[in-house]
C-alpha cells in the first residue's frame, strides 16, 4: 500500500469491542506485523471506571495529571484573545501549565528511550503545538544534559475524524510514506484521546510497517463514556468530558491560535459552525 493518502473508513467506536481492532484481538493484530509487543503492551487492565470499557494499549504509563470540571477557571484571569472573548466559557489548562508539564513528558520520553532514536510521528493539524513544545525540550536536552543523548528524527501525518464537535467514526489518513516507519522506534505525538477512534484505526495501520515499536504520547486523554478503552503510553493531562480548544486544538479549524486550553462557550460553537471567515 501507498504511504500516500490511503482514504480508509471504520466503524464508529459504538461497534468496537474493546481490546479488539476490527474484530481482532488486538494481540494477534500486531504480531502479525512483528510488532514490539513489550513496547505496546497489549493485555486489557481493569478499567478505572467502574462499569466502563477496559483498558488497551498501555498498561505501564505514569498515570496523566486528572483535571476535575471544579478546576474551571473563569476566563477574566487569563488574556483570551479578543476574537474569542464571547466564545470560551472557561480555562480549564493555562498555557503555563501546559508548558511545564511538556518538560516532564520530554523527561520521562527520553529515559524510556535510552539507547535508541525516536521517531517523533506528528499526528496534524492538532499534535502540531505538542510537537512543537516536545521538541525543543528534547532538543534542550541534548544542550544541556550530561546523560546520554537520545537523537530523534520526526514526520508528519494526517488524521481526520472530527466534524464539529462530534467523532464521525471514519478517519482519514494522509501525509508521510508509511514504508519509512520500517525498523523505527515510532512515537505518535497525538493532542488528545477522546473516543479513541483515530488511535485505535492508526496503530494497527502503522503496525504493518513494521516499525520497531510503536507507542502514543498525547497532551490530553478525555474522561468519556464513549471511549473504545484505549490508553497512551506518556500522557500529559485527564481532561472531563468538555470540547476543549486551544493550542492547537480546534473546532472547526477556529481557536488553533489560543495558547491555553479552554472549555468552548455556546456562542463559540454557533459562531464557527461553518467554520472560520476568510475576513
Ligand atoms: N476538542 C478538539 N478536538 C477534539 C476534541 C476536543 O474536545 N476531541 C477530539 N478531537
Ligand atoms: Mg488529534
Amino acid at each position: 500500500m501507498s504511504g500516500l493518502s490511503q482514504q480508509l473508513s471504520r466503524s464508529p467506536p459504538s461497534t468496537l469491542e474493546p481490546g479488539t481492532f476490527k474484530g481482532m484481538d488486538i494481540s494477534s493484530a500486531l504480531s502479525q506485523s512483528q510488532l514490539d509487543l513489550q513496547m505496546l503492551s497489549t493485555t486489557p487492565s481493569t478499567s478505572s471506571a467502574p462499569g466502563g470499557p477496559r483498558s488497551f494499549g498501555s498498561t505501564s504509563r505514569f498515570e496523566p495529571i486528572t483535571i476535575s470540571s471544579s478546576q474551571q477557571q473563569t476566563k477574566d484571569h487569563f488574556l483570551i484573545p479578543n476574537h474569542y472573548q464571547d466564545c470560551v466559557s472557561t480555562v480549564l489548562i493555562s498555557h503555563g501549565m501546559i508548558m511545564d508539564r511538556v518538560q516532564k513528558l520530554a523527561a520521562d520520553i527520553r529515559a524510556a528511550y535510552t539507547g535508541k532514536t525516536i521517531h517523533l510521528l506528528c499526528v496534524l493539524k492538532g499534535g502540531s503545538a505538542f510537537f512543537q513544545d516536545l521538541q525543543v525540550c528534547l532538543r534542550n536536552f541534548h544542550q544541556f544534559s550530561k546523560q546520554e543523548s537520545i537523537p530523534f528524527t520526526f514526520d508528519f501525518i494526517r488524521a481526520k475524524s472530527y466534524a464539529g464537535t462530534e467523532s464521525t467514526g471514519t478517519v482519514k489518513v494522509s501525509g508521510c510514506d508509511l514504508e519509512k516507519l520500517k525498523g523505527k522506534h515510532v512515537l505518535l505525538v497525538e493532542d488528545i484521546v477522546d473516543t479513541g477512534t483515530t488511535m485505535s484505526y492508526l496503530i494497527p495501520l502503522l503496525a504493518t510497517y513494521n516499525p520497531a515499536s510503536l507507542k502514543v504520547t498525547s497532551l490530553l486523554e478525555k474522561r468519556t463514556p464513549r471511549s473504545c478503552g484505549f490508553k497512551a503510553d506518556f500522557v500529559g493531562f485527564s481532561v472531563p468530558d468538555e470540547f476543549v480548544i486551544g493550542y492547537c486544538l480546534d473546532y472547526n479549524d477556529a481557536f488553533r491560535d489560543m495558547q491555553h486550553i479552554c472549555v468552548i462557550s455556546k456562542t463559540g460553537i454557533e459562531k464557527y459552525k461553518d467554520g472560520v471567515p476568510d475576513s
